[in-house]
């Protein structure tokens, strides 16, 4: 396929906005419509906070004010992306079934008064929830003006995946009998004659929060599965609804950042559209960044937080569709510290997700509610409709995308295997402080981009056809068809420690790990050591920290610290990384496996990035400095300068 079209073949991208009716007299609902389709936005997201409004007491609809609202955008021209209210239960429905509520992992049950009061296991509640989507659908499942439907909202926010609950309890015996057939066969799997955990029979089984020390590991995870199973059923609940009242519109649902409590891409094949909401200045302070990068990059976020997430749910599906249906457009209100951005920074976000093949990017919100839980989270209007920070931004971001036109897919370079049990592991037993595959993941993601390469995040058994390069950062459980992509695969390998390490009942792999991946490694781990800070082995220009395994292996060690231990071992064209992938471990290995992959490489100043789409290369300044291009990256400007301003974006053409 030609690289013209290629890029023909993707839409250009659309820009739009949050919005709640609901909250603003109905006066200036026209008004809003007609500003936002001023400064350039096409698409509204709209209805999923607003059951107490649609359904004020149970079966009695009021649906004037919504009729309305939605004509009113529609009248403007604009899209309208439409909210299953199911996030916000209204006060009635749980009076009125006060056990659908979630309960947390101390058994306290997660009262009314904000929102996700909901248990995902409770039968009743999922009645519920196809209720209100069968009548919401059916009044405007066919309206002109609604183009998609966003499920619920964010899925697992606020710590609402695992649930305590006695429904929860039900539903998970019946998952286990369901999965296992017997009691014995699972006694065998999760191996509980340690400590006399045998069940007789499955109504014995309890869920795995309340031990006296850890619950077995394999309890663990067949809890986190039965519980993301329990998402996805929930999920699949409305879409199957949607479809079939709804024909022709996408169904959506906005992810979250840096989260992995369920599996994304499962719940991804029943979407047309992968979404998610990107706050890279909360995201940063949030998370465990470094104090240095937390300071650096305090008005920017750091360089790979949004990228790392777009990448990632590109992945989610093959279609690769995936949009930012919340953007933030200033301050939030929800971190520790919630500095405003850079000037500069909401339009390069924006053009960041475009040169990720974004359909869409939706600021949060449109205008700054100066009541309740979100008084300090801005908009792109102030609480008196006046201009906010964002709003001249989001304008010039669309004249630059209508300059632009539509972009591209990226090269097929690097392709990082992510799987969402690899994190359960992980978060079950770590085995020592800040081990978590998700961080590896994330860390040797962003020594890739540091090289100015670009990455594809793809689930286990993707075809990885085309890659040069094929990254696990850490993934315990191995499934065959990955093993067996793998050994078709002809391009460079890199597998990161406990790789291989489990079955898919959390024990340790047969043969010793990397278990089924030793079918293209010569070598077994036969000690793994996690190490205390300061209990380094230190290298050249990196240090083995955190994490160490040790292996008998014909494998050529290839990386060794300065007294002889071993962070990166080689047999032809699949390297081990025995060491934990900090950034300077993934650096030094992956530079070098770049250069045996035949990839060009740039050397980046600190904070600047790359990402090629089509025939465009975008160029995105994340530092404080004004930073200048390196002559390794070629092409004629069609935006910006090769001198980058802090917060610029520059955009150069293949010649
Ligand atoms: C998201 C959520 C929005 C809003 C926003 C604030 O997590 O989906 O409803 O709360 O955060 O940043």
């Amino acid at each position: 396929m030609s690289i013209s079209s290629q890029w023909l073949n993707r839409p250009i991208m659309k820009l739009g906005t949050c919005y709640y009716p609901e909250h603003w007299p109905e006066n200036l609902w026209a008004e809003d419509a007609l500003r936002m389709v001023e400064t350039g936005l096409s698409q509204v997201r709209i209805g999923e906070f607003a059951w107490s409004r649609i359904e004020p007491d149970p079966g009695q609809f009021d649906w004037g004010w919504l009729d309305r609202a939605i004509e009113a955008l529609h009248a403007a021209g604009l899209e309208v992306i439409l909210g299953t209210p199911t996030a916000t239960p209204p006060k009635w429905l749980v009076d009125a079934m006060p056990d659908m509520v979630a309960t947390n992992e101390h058994g306290h049950a997660r009262i009314f008064g904000s929102r996700r009061h909901y248990c995902f296991s409770h039968r009743g509640y999922r009645a519920e929830a196809a209720r209100i989507t069968r009548a919401v659908a059916n009044r405007y499942g066919k309206h002109p003006a609604v183009v998609a439907w966003q499920t619920d909202n964010e899925y697992g926010c606020h710590d609402t995946v695992l649930s305590f609950s006695d429904a929860a309890r039900l539903a998970f015996r019946e998952w286990l009998a369901a999965r296992y057939g017997t009691a014995m066969k699972l006694n065998r799997a999760w191996g509980n004659v340690f400590w006399s955990m045998e069940y007789r029979s499955f109504d014995e089984i309890d869920l795995p929060g309340h031990t006296v020390t850890e619950a077995n590991p394999a309890h663990w995870l067949a809890f986190r599965r039965f519980a993301s199973d329990e998402v996805a059923a929930f999920n699949r609940s409305q879409v199957e609804i949607l479809r079939e009242l709804s024909p022709g519109r996408d169904v959506v649902h906005n992810y979250m950042g840096f989260f992995t409590e369920f599996d994304h891409h499962a719940i991804a094949a029943d979407l047309d559209v992968v979404g998610w909401d990107s706050y890279p200045l909360g995201f940063l302070d949030s998370f465990s960044f470094t104090e240095a990068d937390k300071l650096a990059y305090a008005r920017q976020g750091h360089p790979d937080i949004a990228a790392f997430h777009h990448d990632l749910y590109r992945g989610c599906t093959p279609s690769g569709r995936w949009s930012v249906l919340e953007q933030q457009p200033g301050p939030v209100n929800w971190a520790n510290h919630n500095p405003a951005p850079l000037p500069g920074m909401v339009r390069l976000w924006t053009l960041e997700a475009m040169a990720h093949g974004a359909e869409l990017v939706s600021y949060f919100r449109w205008r700054q509610f100066p009541q309740a839980q979100e008084q300090h989270h801005a908009g792109l209007l102030l609480p008196d409709s006046e201009p906010a920070l964002g709003l001249a931004e989001a304008a010039q971001s669309a004249r630059d995308i209508a300059m632009l036109g539509p972009v591209g897919d990226p090269p097929k370079q690097v392709a990082l295997v992510f799987a969402y049990d690899a994190d359960w592991v992980t978060k079950i037993q770590p085995q020592g402080k800040g081990v978590s595959a998700l961080w590896a993941a994330f860390s040797c993601y962003s020594a890739l981009r540091k090289l100015g390469l670009d990455i594809d995040i793809v689930p286990p058994g993707r075809p990885l056809d085309g890659y040069s390069l094929v990254v696990l950062p850490c993934l315990p459980i191995v499934p065959d068809c990955l093993v067996a992509e793998l050994q078709r695969f002809s391009g460079q390998i890199v597998i990161g420690p406990r790789s291989g390490s489990r079955d898919a009942d959390f024990a340790i792999s047969d043969g010793l790990p990397p278990g089924p991946l030793r079918a293209l490694f010569p070598g077994k781990v036969v000690r793994v050591e996690s190490l205390r800070p300061g209990l380094t082995h230190p290298g050249k220009d990196w240090e083995i920290e955190r994490w160490l395994e040790h292996l008998e292996t014909a494998a050529e060690p290839e990386m060794i610290a300065l007294d002889g231990t071993v962070a990166c071992w080689r047999h032809r064209q699949v390297r081990y990384m025995s060491a934990w992938p900090n950034q300077e471990v993934a650096h030094a290995v992956l530079a070098r496996v770049a250069k045996d992959a035949g990839l060009a490489t740039h050397a980046l100043p600190e904070g600047l990035r790359l990402r090629r789409a089509g025939n465009k290369t975008f160029i995105f300044n994340y530092s404080k400095e004004t930073v200048h291009l390196p002559d390794t990256v070629t092409g004629d400007l069609l935006l910006g300068q090769r001198t980058l301003p802090p917060a610029d974006v520059s955009i150069l053409k293949a010649n």
